[in-house]
């Protein structure tokens, strides 16, 4: 029997807030994560995260009853989780979204595919259950992102009593390309998401592409609202986090390798090594200012922080070492015995990330398409003497930052080394001014606030 529970918040993703290894004593160690739902679910007291365990560790936690107050994870079998995950859900709908296949010769969808989707289904269905089962009558249930988008369809059915929410975290493809999918599958997403209350993304761009498949392919959003909700930064805790010791001692590490005595600028970029980031257009672009604008040698480093993701994909591995190998050709050719133009890190190093960001004379956000991007947000808010932003209009964020940016069309490399020559160059009152209205822009919706927005939008 499910009791009345109006004020249960659960939240469900696939990655979640909390992650355990395995050493090889035995012994389960845990590591919390960051972000925007873990900084906006702190502001609710009656909550319950669901989550996937996703590696050896996360398993064997479940195994041994090991868990966090307010999480579950879900021991989903791992293929049927590794089919869902990396073979649908960062395969297939990943690229659908970020528009990210060479459709001369990709996508292919045959019976292997529909073997993967038998597995996205199962998968989906485990957290329906799990939700169903763990849900107060009339909780809200907020379901992440394109791993999930199945959920909401399947809850509604075991519990048409509980209010739910579907977010979008990635852009959403315009309807020509997400007709990419086969009919029935795209039909079976669209009515999955459909079956919330409320779906929301991050951008108006992305609600309207999302609005413009469902009208074209089921004749409308049936009774879903419809909901925009843009991800700030957190500045109180960017601020404070950005000056403690250990980011000091790794920004003096960083002075360092730039060198030459604070004389030279800085073009930051931090990313996960994906491919949607287009980190390797923006090598080329600094390569080509280089090659062009032969003032900047030996007075500019690019810092290029490219973090691993997805490495059980091939292409990913493929692309880390596209990334490695382009930055060691720019040194080579264009390196003097005082001058590394390029430092590349590839260990993920949080607070190496806000020494970074702190030290930025230029920010490079290029990517070909992305849901927000939250580095672009943050730079401004961390940087110590104001930082000008290169940022394709692609990027989410352009919406509430291209006033103040200097905006590039990913794809195009002379324009984006222009751009980082406009960006060097800016005068320093331009460049201040600019990073106090970015920074103001970047900060204006918080991930508590974000997060309660949502919640509030959802029981009204
Ligand atoms: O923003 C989209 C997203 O898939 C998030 O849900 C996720 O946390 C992030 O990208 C990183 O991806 P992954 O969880 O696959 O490492």
């Amino acid at each position: 029997m499910v009791s009345e529970h109006a004020a249960q918040v659960l939240v469900a993703s696939n990655r979640g807030p909390v992650s355990y290894s395995l050493s090889e004593d035995g012994s389960l160690s845990s590591k919390r994560g960051g972000g925007g739902l873990v900084s906006g679910l702190s502001a609710v007291d009656d909550k319950l995260w669901v989550c996937a365990a996703l590696g050896d560790g996360d398993r064997e936690a479940v195994r041994r009853g090991v868990s966090e107050p307010g999480v579950r994870m879900l021991d989903i079998d791992a293929d049927v989780h590794a089919d869902a995950y990396n073979g649908i859900a960062n395969s297939v709908l990943w690229f659908v979204h970020h528009m990210l296949y060479q459709t001369p010769v990709e996508p292919v969808f045959d019976a292997e595919f529909r073997r993967r989707w038998a597995s996205y289904e199962a998968y989906n269905r485990a957290f329906a259950e799990a939700l169903a089962g763990e849900a107060g009558r009339g909780a809200a249930v907020l379901v992440q992102d394109y791993h999930l988008a199945l959920v909401p369809g399947l809850l509604r059915e075991l519990r048409p009593d509980l209010r739910i929410g579907h977010f979008s975290h990635t852009p959403w493809a315009p309807v020509d390309y997400f007709r990419l999918l086969p009919d029935d599958i795209g039909e079976q997403l669209l009515r999955g998401i459909l079956g919330a209350d409320r779906a929301a993304f991050l951008t108006r761009r992305w609600a309207d592409a999302f609005v413009g498949c469902c009208t074209e392919i089921l004749g409308g959003t049936d009774r879903t609202r419809i909901g925009v909700h843009g991800l700030g930064a957190d500045a109180d805790f960017l601020r404070r986090r950005a000056h403690e010791a250990d980011v000091d001692e790794r920004l003096a590490a960083l002075r360092e390798q730039v060198g030459s005595d604070g004389d030279r600028r800085t073009i930051v970029r931090v990313d996960r090594t994906e491919l949607s980031k287009n980190i390797v257009r923006g090598l080329h672009a600094y390569r080509a200012l280089l090659d062009e604008r032969p003032e900047w040698r030996e007075r500019v480093v690019h810092v290029a922080f490219a973090y691993p993701s997805r490495q059980d994909l091939a292409v990913y591995r493929e692309y880390t070492a596209a990334v490695q190998s382009l930055a060691d050709e720019i040194n080579a050719a264009h390196g003097t015995p005082g001058w590394t133009p390029v430092v590349l890190h590839v260990k993920d190093d949080f607070a190496r990330s806000l020494a970074a960001y702190r030290l930025a004379d230029v920010a490079l956000v290029n990517p070909i398409r992305d849901g927000m991007n939250l580095v672009a947000k943050e730079v401004p808010v961390v940087s110590d003497h104001g930082c000008a932003l290169v940022l394709s209009r692609e990027a989410g964020a352009y919406e509430e930052l291209g006033a103040d940016a200097i905006v590039v069309n990913p794809y195009d490399v002379t324009a984006t080394a222009d751009a980082l020559h406009e960006a060097l160059s800016m005068e320093s009152g331009e460049r201040a001014g600019r990073t106090e209205r970015l920074a103001a822009a970047a900060t204006a919706l918080p991930p508590q606030r974000w997060f309660l927005d949502q919640l509030e939008a959802l029981r009204g």
